[in-house]
């Protein structure tokens, strides 16, 4: 086979066959096929988009360029579930030990941050020895023992999606839809899990900005997965404000500890309960969503999910005091109020804006290199709908420095849009994919 002839073969629009495929994806790892003609084949597929089949042996072939896990030692039907992110998105953290203590085990493989859009490994790692970096052998060993694991991807891991992740961010082909869709898939799918839950945002503080592009997103992710046969759903929801009421890492997991602890956000508590409903219907563990609701509420109030996550913790290395103790947690110098000028109703609370101070306050990385600030961030955000009277605080700013709180309040005062008349709440749940 010659790697140009299949790249004029997407260009033209003609449709790859599994061997062109499997060739090009194995030839790319091995580092038989160079940069600039994978790049090449990147911008074919931007262009021409792909078929159904050719997705699913795209896909296949970046699962299969490293290990896929063998989940048989563990029992029952293992779920899991992926965020395309967002701010404010913690809700990995909670769902896992959750379902787990429901009697579904979550193998999760997580990310750091991307862009504005914070990581769900970047928020463990804000507590003291947490290890993301399990070995395979580890990652199992916690499963078995408290239900659920969440750690980074490791090196033998789909390496041809983490070799072609890095090409398309400097070649200009990120925002392609079966790129996008066979990158997030090949890993999920190497992770073994029998079924996946997907949460596609779209909104402001989204990869996809409409709904229409994070239909599509979505329709094309659980089509992969139902052709691999993994049982999938998904749901479409709202990241036009932050999800919650804080945003950046420590703060993110003392709101997670305070859900555990039944005293979550409603808008967090709502997709929490709604995604680890569908991971405990798929895996038959209860019959329908509503009874599904009804078991987490309980496995709350016990307090099972909370001892779930003290347990994971602890196996992981990391701090249990500081789980009993979150005030423990890494605190910020300053804390800001920023203050309502005026009484009316919060009409919007931009989730981009808020997204973009938690960058300039240290929560995110500006260069791949950059050290991330586990304590600053926002608290006591504001949501939509809300009633705030002039002089109250819309939120809270948790600075490191004086200079970049300066920098995060001049965007931060424009994230809020307050109006006379009263506004309705945002829907959150938009639409469910049932395929
Ligand atoms: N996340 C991924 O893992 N891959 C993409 O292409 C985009 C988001």
């Amino acid at each position: 086979m010659v790697p140009q002839w299949i790249i004029e073969k997407k260009r033209d629009g003609r449709p790859l066959t599994r061997d062109d495929i499997e060739f090009f994806i194995s030839g790319f790892t091995s580092g038989k096929i160079p940069d600039y003609q994978m790049s090449a084949l990147a911008m074919a597929i931007y262009f021409q988009g792909m078929t159904p089949t050719e997705l699913s042996d795209l896909t296949n072939a970046m699962m299969n360029s490293g290990k896929v896990m063998d989940l048989s030692s563990i029992k029952g039907f293992k779920a899991d579930k992926h965020s395309t992110g967002g701010i404010g998105d913690k809700v990995s953290i909670i769902l896992a030990p959750l379902a787990a203590s429901c009697g579904v085990p979550v193998p999760m493989i997580s990310g750091r941050g991307l862009g504005i859009t914070g990581g769900t490994l970047d928020k463990l790692e804000s507590i003291p020895g947490y290890r993301t970096g399990l070995s395979a052998a580890e990652f199992k060993r916690v499963l078995k023992k408290c239900g659920c694991s969440m750690i980074g991807q490791t090196a033998d891991l789909a390496p041809a999606d983490k070799k072609l992740y890095a090409l398309r961010d400097v070649t200009g082909t990120v925002p392609s839809i079966p790129l996008i869709s066979a990158s997030i898939m090949s890993k999920k799918l190497a992770e073994g899990a029998d079924g996946l839950v997907l949460d596609v945002k779209f909104g402001s503080g989204a990869f996809m900005k409409d709904l229409k592009s994070a239909r599509e997103l979505a329709h094309t992710m659980v089509g992969i997965g139902k052709r691999m046969k993994k049982k999938m759903s998904a749901l479409l929801t709202d990241m036009n404000q932050p999800l919650g009421r804080t945003a950046g890492n420590s703060l993110e997991i003392k709101e997670c500890i305070e859900c555990l602890r039944g005293n979550g956000p409603a808008d967090l508590m709502l997709i929490t309960h709604e995604l680890t409903a569908r991971m405990l219907v798929m895996a038959g563990v209860a019959k329908d969503t509503k009874s599904a609701i009804r078991m987490q509420e309980d496995r709350i109030k016990s307090g099972k999910a909370f001892a779930n996550f003290k347990k994971m913790v602890q196996l992981h290395g990391g701090s249990v005091k500081h789980i009993d103790n979150p005030a423990l947690l890494p605190n910020a110098a300053i804390i800001k109020p920023l203050k309502a000028k005026r009484t009316g109703y919060a009409t919007e609370v931009s989730a981009e804006l808020i997204g973009r101070a938690c960058l300039v306050l240290g929560a995110g990385r500006q260069a791949v290199t950059d050290k991330i600030d586990h304590a600053v961030g926002v608290s006591g955000i504001v949501k939509v709908g809300e009633k705030i009277a002039q002089g109250k605080p819309l939120m809270f700013v948790h600075a490191n420095s004086e200079k970049r709180l300066k920098e995060s309040l001049a965007l931060l005062e424009q994230a809020v849009i307050i109006s006379v008349n009263p506004v309705r709440k945002l829907k959150l749940i938009r639409e469910e994919i049932v395929m």
